[in-house]
Order: structure tokens, then sequence, then C-alpha cells
């Protein structure tokens, strides 16, 4: 009975509400079944090309037991807020047992839950709530390193001979130095000397980090084994954490004399690289119904079929760093255009074909805050540019991820000293920069402002009431932004104009508008410096999207003989049809039917 009624309840009701929606072309309800082998506009139908995904980072999103940091217990008291908003896939940065170096990306027992977070009756908890809801789960897979307190790694650092040795990378010194002249993400070499043997380990990340040896074959049992853990348990994939640097050239060259400074792409180089993942998906992801999702740090365009196009069988997609990464340059800030952003979303369009898939993302927790850098968070325009990015994530090509809080705007924190930030990376660099008189107190927080990973990481702002509903404790682990009276959840929910509400109109567009997800991309006036025109069209389904990215109000006349249709949705208050030239206020937006 409670079997027929949960059929129902999956099967029934999403097919009674798709029914309802406007177009007759609503797409099924997600779920492993669905589209068998349909295609729409030569894509094979999946039911992770049309979800929404929402990112949780644990410690952020909720306390429920007073400690200051967030847990898993948190996150399930709130499955309804992020249900309300209408996504379909949870992601779930690391919960797993870790000394916290890099928050929890530095795992000491894949198999255990850390301890602030909770329990695994916890875990179970939470994703048996996320399966009560329709929605799913998928987990963070760090296995490009452990952390140094993992016992395969306390087993390894002890001598020569100890059977764990071949599990990380070791090297005697060369030439009484460092094997390599490679870098380590969080400042200085990539290689530390360990004094038990006198050799030296490979951390492509922090010291703490060590970096696994995927050339041992029990390195990749091991892994595979602990794949099936998780996803027997329940679990729908993975986001894989700094995948394509597990295979190493093991001859470690320096970098090439003609190199950029991009070590990334040449982390992302190892010659084995395609064989494993090959091998990860004959071994475990081809024996369940799961999505897959690359974090590919230096992966070009060109190199993305490698790893995506579906006849080759390794992920289902990746995360591209073009867009996160248009205002960097050798790390540090820079001024960018909307011409360059355009750009980058042609040529994702032209550079992958129907067998490739894509993915849409504005923030995450290695990101400031969405609307301070792509929108403009001053009081006036906060909402409406919020507004405006939304619809932008959400008509382009690809699976769009939200981080948590971008659905209400938060806003990038003031900071204004070196103590209140807590990333290893900011506090290695300020050591390796500041402290060597390199770079000035003031040039490097100035930058940090603009860049700081830790903008993401403030707590999640529920409430009014002290800590912005975070924790009860008097103080979170990372300060919650001061602006949390007047940007919060409690505050959103009750508001039909808010940004949430808006997210959830665009989640319930885009999921009743096959042309969104399936649809060709077209960029109709990449020249333009504050307005983004493009269409998605589906055979005789196109939508118009046309978005002023800038506080200045833009009559805009719409390229060649083109008439703005039906309006479809728009964030500000704007009606008109049927025109030529379209009257944008400030960071208006607006998505027609043509
Ligand atoms: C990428 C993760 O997103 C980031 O947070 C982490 O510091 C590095 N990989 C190392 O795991």
């Amino acid at each position: 009975m409670r079997t027929l009624f949960c059929l129902i309840l999956t099967f029934a009701v999403p097919l009674i509400l798709a029914a309802r929606a406007e177009k007759p072309t609503a797409m099924e309800p997600l779920g492993p079944n669905a589209h068998n082998d349909s295609t729409a506009n030569g894509y094979k139908k999946k039911w992770w090309k049309e979800a929404v995904v929402y990112q949780i980072y644990p410690r952020s999103f909720k306390d429920s037991n007073g400690d200051g940091i967030g847990d898993l217990k948190g996150i399930t008291s709130q499955l309804d807020y992020i249900k309300g908003l209408g996504v379909d896939v949870i992601w779930l940065s690391p919960m797993y047992d870790s000394p916290n170096a890099d928050n929890g990306y530095d795992i000491r027992d894949y198999r255990k839950i850390m301890t602030e977070f909770g329990t695994m009756a916890d875990f179970d908890e939470l994703l048996k709530g996320v399966k009560q809801r329709n929605m799913k789960m998928i987990l963070d897979l760090v296995v490009n390193h452990s952390s140094d307190e993992h016992a395969w790694f306390v087993e390894s650092r002890k001598s020569k001979d100890n059977s764990y040795r071949d599990y990380y990378i070791w090297r005697p010194a060369k030439n009484g130095r460092e094997p390599n002249n490679w870098v380590s993400y969080f400042s200085g070499p990539a290689w530390k000397k360990d004094p038990a043997t006198g050799e030296y380990y490979l951390h492509l990340f922090a010291e703490k980090q060590p970096d696994l040896n995927w050339d041992n074959p029990k390195v990749r049992r091991e892994v595979y084994d602990l794949m099936k853990f998780w996803l027997d348990k329940g679990a729908d994939g993975f986001r894989m954490d700094v995948i394509p640097f597990i295979s190493k050239d093991q001859s470690f060259p320096d970098f090439p004399r003609d190199y950029d400074g991009n070590y990334g792409r040449v982390y992302a180089s190892g010659p084995k690289l395609h064989d494993y993942i090959q091998e990860m998906n004959r071994e475990v992801l081809s024996k369940y119904d799961v999505m897959t999702v690359g974090e590919a740090a230096g992966v070009t365009l060109e190199k993305t079929p490698l790893l995506v196009d579906e006849r080759r069988n390794e992920l289902n997609m990746i995360f591209q760093f073009d867009v996160v990464h248009i205002d960097r340059s050798g790390g540090r800030w820079k001024p960018w255009t909307l011409p360059e952003l355009k750009a980058i979303y042609t040529r994702f369009e032209k550079g992958l074909d129907v067998h490739s898939w894509n993915t849409v993302f504005l923030s995450n927790h290695d990101n400031p805050r969405a609307v301070s850098r792509f929108g403009d968070d001053s009081p006036q325009s906060r909402v409406p540019s919020a507004k405006a990015l939304a619809t932008m994530l959400l008509t382009l090509k690809g699976t769009p991820f939200i981080y948590q809080g971008d659905e209400l705007g938060m806003t990038n924190y003031p900071f204004t000293q070196i103590d209140e930030f807590d990333d290893i990376q900011v506090k290695n660099a300020w050591k390796a920069e500041v402290s060597t008189k390199q770079v000035s107190i003031a040039d490097f927080i100035a930058d940090l402002r603009k860049t700081s990973r830790d903008h993401a990481r403030t707590p999640m702002q529920w409430d009014e009431s002290p800590n912005g509903g975070f924790t009860t404790a008097a103080k979170a682990w990372l300060a919650v932004n001061p602006n949390y009276k007047g940007i919060n959840a409690r505050q959103a929910l009750a508001d039909r104009n808010s940004i949430y509400a808006y997210f959830k109109r665009m989640i319930e567009f885009r999921k009743r508008t096959p042309a969104l997800v399936y649809g060709d991309y077209k960029d109709l006036d990449p020249q333009h410096s504050s307005i983004f025109a493009y269409t998605r069209t589906l055979g005789a389904d196109k939508y118009l999207i046309v978005l002023n990215l800038s506080k200045h109000p833009v009559a805009y006349t719409l390229p060649g003989s083109l008439k703005a249709g039906q309006l479809a949705l728009s964030n500000l208050d704007g009606k008109e049809e049927g025109v030529t030239v379209v009257d944008l206020k400030g960071w208006e937006a607006r998505i027609y039917e043509l």
C-alpha cells in the first residue's frame, strides 16, 4: 500500500502537474526510467540534463546543536526550504571525517561522518528526507588527495618499505632540493620533505593533503570500493574534486620552458587520466543510474569532450572555469567586460556537440558571491541584479548549479583584516606574500575583498535573530555577514517579490520549457557592452532572453528585424510585447516567446 502511494506520488503527481503546465511540450518527471532513449534536438534526454542542482556547504548551512558549526541535522531541518525552491538535486560538499585543514577537502576516513557534522545515522536520515521529497543527492568525491591523517598516509610515511608506501607519491631529493619545480595551489612548493625517510611527498594542495598515487591499482580499487559504499547507500552520484589531476607523469619533469604560469593545465595533463576514468566508469558508474560532474581545473574547452562525450563513457559533465576566472590574472582580481563573458558561452555552444553536456554556474564555495561579482550588491540594485543573474543562470545551456544563499542574494563579506579569514589559501598566501613584504597589507586585503573564497562560506542567513539564525552559539565558526537583518530566508519566504520567489518562478518556468534545456543557444549581440540578448530554440519553440546587465536604463533595438513576442517572464514590471525596441530599466531581465 505504502509502495503504491509512493509510486503515485513519484509518477502520477508530477504528471498531473506537468499536464497543467502551460505548454504541451512540458518535460517528463525526472526519474531513472524517464526518457529511455528519446532525444531532443539531437541530445539524448537524461534526468541530469533537466535537473537544477543546489550546492550545500555543510559547515555554513545550518547548525542544529549550538556549537557554531553547521551539521547534517541542520540540513535535514531545512529540506522543505530547499524543496520549496523547486531544485531536483542537492550537491553536498564533503561531510566525511576530516581534520579540516581545508574544510573537509582533506579526508581522514572516507566511510565516516565528520564528528562536528553528526553521525552516519544523521546522514541516513538526511538522505531519506531528500528521497522522500523526490529529490536526489550527490556527494563530493575527493580522491586526488586524502588527509595526511588518513590511515593510509600514516602508514605510508613510516618507511620506504611500508606496504602503503605506494599509495602516495614519494621521491628522493633532486640536487638537494624538491624533485621538481611544481607549486602548490596553496602557496609554496608542491613537495614536502618528510623527516621519517628524508623523501619528499607530492601535495598539489596543502601539506596536509598528500596526493594519492593512482598508478597503484590498489589505490584505484580502494576508490572504487568507497564509491560503491556511498552509491549502495543511495547517493545519486558525485561531484569529483580536481579529478583531472589524478594521473601524473611519473618522471615529474619541471614546468615546460614556455610555461605560461597556468599550472592547472600542466597538472591536468597526466598520461593516464582517461584510462582511469574509463575504468572507474566500467567498474562503478555504469552499474548505477547516477550523475557525475567533474571539477575540471586545467581542462581546456578543446579537451572537454574527452571527459564528457557520452560515447567515451567517462563523466556526464564538468565545471569549466572560464566564467569564474574571468576576473582573474595570476590569481589576482582584474576587470572584465560583458563581451568577454558572452564569448565564453558562444565558445561552449560551438565547442561541444550533441554528445557532450555542460554545466552553468556563477558561484560555489571557492568563489565570491554571484551578486557581488557579476551583479551589483548596492542597496538599489541588489535585488534586480540577483534576479537578472538568476534569469541568466537558468536559461543558458547546461545543468544549472545554484550555490546556497544565492537564492537570497547573499553578498560578499566586508572583510577589513586578516584575522577575519579562515581559508588556508588566504593564510598561506599571507605568509608567502605579505610576511615577505612582496605585497602590502592594503593591497592583499583589497584583492581578497573581491576574490576570497570565504565570501561564499559565511553562514546562511535564516532570520533576524543573532547570527542570522544560523546557530544559537554566541559565535559562528565564521562571522555571519552583518547585513543578515535585511537579507535572510524568513523575509524572502514572506515576500512574493523576493529573490527566492523569483528563483522559484524561474525554475518552474525552466521545468516546463524544454527549449531552455535542449534548445540551441545563439548570442544576438556579442559586442554590446551591457545587454546580453540570446535565443534558445528547440524546433518551433523559440525564446528570446534579454538581460540588461548594468544599472543604466537602455532602450534596446533588437538586432535584425526581430520583434519581441509574448512576454513569458520578467524580473521587473516591464510589460511591452511585439516591439522592436525594448525599454529596459537597469538590471531588467525579460524572456519572450518568439
Ligand atoms: C577544489 C575544492 O573545490 C576546493 O575547495 C579545495 O580546496 C580543493 N579542490 C582541494 O581539494
